[in-house]
């Protein structure tokens, strides 16, 4: 309320050259009364029906600026069809501005009695609501100077994990890995985190009192001893609970980091600047932090969300080709969760995307963490839907770990897993043998391993029987159909591989 909504709305409206809806004027004009009357009459819940209607409505026309209500956003359900079909965002000033603006209130249902402490309960009460949107921009100024900005970032591939106050936005561009400077802007002294190959990313963008810390490269290393080294590094130099830990790296630089700034000081901002594919669609969201102990992968870890995440597709020239190519295994597995719509844009871009080119790249990291976001913002502990990114990662992490650490790419495990996925699928009918085929022949045009019976041997089963995600003597495997359709099953390890092993 009085942050200046219908004003950069309509400045928004005109350099656009879209259509321009006042929410509350509509809903005024439908209902033939005051949003004061409708109350009255309707109570909040009645209002907030009509509300949800009329977003509905504009949401399936053509493109247009909204200026919403200020509490539009409150209705969970409806927030989310906003951010999944829409781009929507938070304009914020500080109470005073806001107060000066609404002046006495009058009009205002929600501010009745006392606005000052009326507004200040309400933006507390939102702030988690608020929170969840593609950006964040400042409405103090001149609302054409605030429209210039809100159209700038609208026209950025950013994609927001709506978590409550938790929330945070993906960022996708090249050159952005320049923006660490101004997203740690909140924070107090730096903790950067790389390995030898992504240090010349980490230096060039590190400030002078930045606590900079390189760790061993590769899977082998992702150890507690190389936690232990961030924690001792950033204690060594003093740090306070400000601090913030950023991983420039990997999925391994990052799994670390994010578990160091989870227990750091009993807990730390975390930012993410991923510079592998895999990392950027996969690894950098969702907030699985950890490491490996001797029984096995990431079996000891927490979950610890970044503040933010800046893909920068520059970084991924200096990538080895093959370990790009290995993120890909993981935009496959997204798109087949999402649907038909996401598999096909894949199968149309996949050769320029086996090729690196940029456009491809940021239009698929885009559509994955899209994929991945939504996914984690119905089950962010994963006790329910979330298990679906394990598709392909059950016989995927029995082929990796058979292979031992560096025998084989994750990513690559990833592809031949979700080969075998397939199969269990056309044993359970739930898949047709011609979306086999579809899946093979995705996965070989993007260069990823599908030749899963000259891999698979005895060693793989007593590792698929190990998985951290089994039930008692099942494991739950995530069983797909046709892209979009997929379930999860409790299996035990024979039925599983009576189902992927050819004779
Ligand atoms: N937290 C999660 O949700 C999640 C999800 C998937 C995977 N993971 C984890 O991610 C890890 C795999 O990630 P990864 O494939 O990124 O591994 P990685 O971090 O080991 O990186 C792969 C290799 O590329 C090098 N490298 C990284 N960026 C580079 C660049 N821009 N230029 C040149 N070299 C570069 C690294 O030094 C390393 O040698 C696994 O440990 C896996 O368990 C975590």
């Amino acid at each position: 309320m009085g942050v200046g909504k219908s004003a950069v709305a309509r400045c928004l409206a005109e350099r656009l050259g879209w259509p321009l809806v006042d929410l509350d004027a509509r809903i005024e004009a439908e209902a033939g009364h005051s949003i004061p009357t409708i109350f009255e009459r309707e109570g909040e819940t009645g209002f907030r029906r009509r509300e949800a209607d009329a977003v509905r409505a504009v949401l399936s026309g053509p493109r247009t600026v909204v200026a919403l209500g200020g509490g539009t956003v409150t209705q969970t359900v409806l927030r989310r069809e906003l951010l999944a079909r829409g781009v929507l965002i938070s304009l914020e000033a500080p109470l005073e501005t806001l107060l000066e603006r609404v002046g006495g209130g009058a009009g205002r249902p929600l501010l009745a009695g006392d606005p000052a402490a009326r507004l200040a309960s309400l933006l507390a009460e939102r702030a988690g609501a608020y929170a969840e949107c593609h950006a964040r921009v400042s409405s103090v100024g001149d609302p054409a100077a605030i429209a210039e900005r809100v159209a700038t970032v609208a026209a950025e591939a950013r994609v927001p994990v709506p978590l409550g106050v938790d929330s945070y936005v993906v960022e996708i561009g090249e050159g952005y890995r320049h923006r660490l400077a101004d997203r740690m802007t909140p924070f107090g002294r730096p903790i950067l985190v790389a390995d030898p190959n992504t240090e010349r990313y980490r230096d060039p963008l590190a400030p002078p009192d930045a606590v900079n810390v390189t760790l061993d490269e590769g899977e082998e290393h992702k150890t507690v001893d190389a936690v232990a080294r961030i924690w001792d590094r950033a204690l060594e130099a003093g740090v306070d609970r400000r601090a913030i830990v950023v991983a420039i790296g990997g999925g391994v630089v990052g799994d670390l980091s994010g578990f160091a700034a989870a227990s750091l000081l009993r807990g730390v901002a975390f930012g993410q600047v991923p510079t592998t594919l895999l990392a950027m669609v996969d690894s950098s969201v969702g907030g699985k932090t950890g490491f490996n102990r001797a029984a096995g992968k990431n079996l000891v870890g927490a979950f610890h969300q970044p503040a933010f995440v800046l893909c920068d597709p520059e970084v991924l020239v200096t990538l080895p080709k093959a370990d790009r190519i290995a993120g890909l295994a993981e935009v496959v597995k997204s798109a087949w969760l999402e649907g038909e719509g996401a598999v096909a844009a894949l199968e149309r871009d996949a050769e320029a995307l086996a090729r690196g080119e940029t456009a491809a790249t940021i239009g698929a990291i885009q559509r994955s963490v899209a994929t991945k976001a939504r996914i984690v913002a119905e089950d962010a502990l994963e006790k329910g839907v979330r298990m679906h990114l394990n598709l392909g990662h059950t016989v995927g992490h029995g082929l990796e770990a058979a292979a031992g650490y560096g025998g084989l790419r994750h990513g690559e495990a990833v592809s031949l897993g979700l080969v075998a996925a397939m199969r269990v699928g056309v044993a359970r009918g739930s898949a047709h043998a011609t979306e086999v085929e579809r899946m093979e022949r995705l996965l070989d045009r993007l260069g990823l391993p599908i030749d899963l019976d000259r891999r698979l041997d005895d060693a793989v089963w007593p590792f698929v029987q190990n998985d951290k995600k089994r039930q008692g003597d099942a494991v739950r495997f995530v069983v797909p159909g046709s892209p979009g359709v997929i379930a999860v099953e409790p299996m035990t390890v024979d039925a599983v591989r009576a189902a992927v092993v050819r004779s």
